[in-house]
């Protein structure tokens, strides 16, 4: 269960919208801002960041990431992640991966006014992380 009482989904999805306004998407001209809300109420942000080598591009997502870590980490219990039309857009693989990490399999994702938000165990079922590690390192 999240330890925040109510999720304040409408100003993720303002935060989120504002993000996609400091993306950096020269390529593909796809505008994406991610916002998320830690266990303890913080508020943390990011938006894509483009590279003219196309694969090294962050997702929205890598760079909310970043942020939860320069503010001194936590856990991540809710996200919306939005495109420059201000709507949801579904995290990519790698990014379920990415957040997987820092909020684990009840992270909850924002899936519209209209829609229920899915799990990340909805999203990532069966997920790689940290505890399938320690228990399979050779000795
Ligand atoms: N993008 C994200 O920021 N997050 C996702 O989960 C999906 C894709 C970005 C990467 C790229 O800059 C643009 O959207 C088009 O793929």
């Amino acid at each position: 269960m999240s330890a925040l009482a109510e999720i304040p989904w409408e100003t993720l999805r303002e935060r989120a919208r504002h993000a996609t306004t400091r993306s950096y998407s020269p390529y593909s001209r796809v505008t994406v801002g991610a916002a998320g809300i830690t266990s303890d109420g913080r508020l943390v942000e990011g938006a894509n960041v483009e590279n003219a080598s196309h694969g090294l591009t962050l997702c929205a997502e890598c760079s909310l990431v970043s942020d939860l870590i320069r503010q001194g980490g936590g856990r991540l219990v809710a996200v919306s992640i939005v495109a420059g039309d201000g709507l949801p857009i579904s995290p990519c693989g790698r990014c379920r991966q990415v957040l997987f990490e820092h909020g684990g399999s009840e992270l909850l994702v924002d899936a519209g006014e209209r829609s229920a938000p899915r799990t990340l165990l909805q999203l990532l079922p069966d997920a790689f992380g940290p505890d399938d590690l320690g228990a399979r390192a050779n000795p």
